[in-house]
């Protein structure tokens, strides 16, 4: 969470941050702030209106010092400290003449603040981040420069980090470092970079570099260097993009969501293209696990957050249905304080967007420690995750910038499929017949993704109708229960709409005490094996005077002759249904979010990437 950007040697280094920061808004928006340095000063401005403190920081540049040298800059989601403008990065030392930006949380920033007060440093803000300034402050004053004043600090540090720092002692030099947190390092044409993320710096250079967990950075306009927590000299480490700028730009459409949602075909089939050949074998190019590794696992388990878990849900059908695979699932920031029973037989697939989402990531390490072998099943290239597990499988969604995942979520869950395809096949627990016609099917889902795309306009008028709702209840089983999950979070965090989601056949030991007239329930009444058994559900809630909206598909007049509303989809193959059954509701809150005037990319209280606990 939280945005970094640094920049050194650009002739106008505002602009070049709040063009970043406008690309690194999606981690946090809760403030913003940049100081610039030069002159023998700095130069401060932040504000802390929710979603709007970069247009202040805009309006404020006409104003700012020429001539600067470099700057960072950050926006924030709040962890300690309200979102306040005095708790906005950057924060500065006691002198005014050190700045930093900080993403990720420091353990131990109660313990330093008591050190640093008792040798009379005051702090501004309430943040953790703060005692960073302070720190290189002190050892600034005993003669160290701004790097080696880092590296002093980051010793001195618990927690996960990515740091940034400028100051006036050396103003053509940005400090950068991380523990766990990423940050990369970029440069061109005599201009210095350093940014939380690929997307913050595509606009402006394709050289890129990675720094690793306890490397500092000193970076200059034409020079960047890096030593470990032992001061000893590092390589520097160039960084693989897979994205352009344009895919991180919204396209005419109204929010990122709205793109993201009609971008779901393509993401798909980018995801499912060349991995699947006619005759339905399957190839998965960075697995790095081979045959004999594979034919060793006894036990697969899954691991994500938010809508990755939901993910998961779908995955673990498919690994049991079709490679006859043990499989579990499991929530990660659960899953990394358990006593997990893990051996080298179990396979832990870690599911993320990002690559970064800290609990996945402690998740995954956890594993590998407990001797188990990882994947990590991300959309993005050489991320934390990506790096850490023995394998990958990476989505090909391209950036995903709406804080709700849509296109991630969808090609999570085919890739989940298609990784089960992969080891049914290797382990013969299906016929070659068989392996390709679910080959051929799994290629059909961008197609049928496409046809719920068509009728996104029936979905919204559903939306518009159940704007004023209050209370909602996502209905589903077997591979439904998944979908009912993930369309009840999506009306949460975008409609902040009370949303709960239930296994249906669990209504009756409990949860249909809530029902009464006027509360809404939306089944997943999608064709399957259990299609009767939901029907029942229906009947139970309709009985208590639910309104009831299905998802079902076109042409099942029987399932809509019982509902209220119908949201229709395409007839999908059963176990294949989610990644389809899954656009109506996305819809759904997107239209309810958009009804009652929310920022649909830029939902309250969240970020796009959870890298604290
Ligand atoms: O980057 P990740 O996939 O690890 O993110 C996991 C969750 O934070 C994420 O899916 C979250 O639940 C989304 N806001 C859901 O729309």
């Amino acid at each position: 969470m939280c945005g970094i950007i640094g920049v050194t040697g650009a002739a106008d280094p505002l602009q070049v941050m709040l063009d970043a920061l406008a690309l690194l808004e999606y981690r946090g928006y809760d403030s913003a702030g940049v100081v610039l340095v030069g002159d023998n000063r700095l130069w401060r401005k932040r504000d802390a209106v929710r979603g709007h403190s970069l247009e202040t920081l805009r309006h404020a540049a006409p104003g700012a010092p020429t001539h600067m040298s470099s700057g960072i800059g950050h926006t924030r989601w709040a962890t300690h400290g309200a979102a306040v403008e005095r708790n906005a990065h950057p924060h500065c030392d006691c002198t005014g003449r050190v700045a930093i930006v900080h993403n990720g949380i420091i353990e131990n920033y109660q313990e330093l603040w008591e050190k640093l007060a008792a040798e009379g440093h005051t702090r501004s803000s309430e943040t953790d981040s703060e005692v960073v300034a302070h720190l290189l402050e002190r050892e600034l004053a005993n003669g160290a420069g701004l790097a080696e004043a880092l590296r002093r600090c980051v010793a001195e540090l618990r927690g996960d980090f990515a740091l940034a720092a400028v100051s006036t002692h050396e103003p053509k030099v940005i400090a950068a470092a991380r523990r766990t947190s990423p940050l990369i390092l970029g440069q061109v044409d005599g201009i210095g970079l350093v940014a939380s993320d690929i997307a913050a710096l595509l606009g402006t250079t394709r050289t890129l570099y990675q720094l690793e967990d306890d490397e500092i950075a000193e970076v200059r306009p034409d020079s960047i260097s890096v030593v470990g927590l032992d001061g000893r000299d590092r390589e520097l480490k160039p960084l693989k993009v897979g994205w352009d700028l344009v895919a991180a730009r919204r396209d005419g459409y109204d929010d990122f969501m709205s793109k993201e949602i009609h971008e779901q075909p393509r993401a798909l089939a980018d995801t499912l293209m060349g991995r699947i050949h006619a005759d339905g074998t399957t190839e998965l190019e960075d697995l790095r696990l081979t045959e004999v590794e594979l034919d060793g696992i006894e036990r697969v388990v899954l691991i994500g957050c938010g809508s990755a878990f939901y993910a998961c849900l779908s995955g673990r059908i498919a690994l049991e249905h079709w490679a006859r695979m043990p499989a579990e699932v499991e929530i990660a920031s659960e899953f990394r304080y358990r006593d997990a029973v893990l051996g080298e037989q179990t396979l832990v697939v870690a599911v993320s967007q990002s690559g970064e989402t800290v609990d996945t990531f402690h998740a995954l390490r956890e594993a590998q420690r407990r001797g188990a072998k990882t994947i990590a099943l991300t959309n993005v290239v050489d991320s934390l995750l990506a790096r850490e597990a023995d394998g990958v499988l990476y989505t090909r969604a391209g950036p995903e910038i709406g804080v709700a995942s849509t296109k991630c979520h969808a090609t999570q869950i085919a890739l989940l499929q298609l990784f089960a395809l992969h080891l049914a096949r290797q382990r013969g627990t299906i016929e070659p017949e068989e392996g390709r016609d679910l080959a051929s099917r799994l290629l059909a889902l961008p197609g049928l993704v496409d046809r719920a795309i068509a009728r996104l306009d029936d979905y919204f008028s559903v939306a518009d109708r159940l704007a004023e709702v209050q209370d909602v209840y996502f209905l589903g089983r077997h591979v439904g229960y998944g979908v009912a999950l993930e369309g009840a979070l999506k009306l949460k965090e975008l409609a902040y709409v009370r949303a709960e989601a239930y296994p249906a056949g669990e209504m009756k030991h409990g949860p249909i005490a809530l029902i009464e007239e006027g509360a809404v329930v939306v089944a997943i009444a999608t064709r399957g094996r259990l299609l009767e058994k939901v029907m029942a559900n229906i009947a139970e809630v309709k009985a208590r005077g639910a309104t009831v909206v299905v998802v079902c598909d076109e042409y099942d007049e029987a399932t809509k002759a019982v509902a209220d509303h119908v949201l229709e989809i395409p007839a999908v193959p059963e176990l294949l249904s989610p990644a389809v059954a899954i656009v109506p509701l996305q819809a759904l809150a997107y239209g309810v979010a958009r009804a009652r005037g929310n920022d649909v990319d830029r939902p309250r209280n969240l970020a796009k990437v959870v890298t604290v606990e």
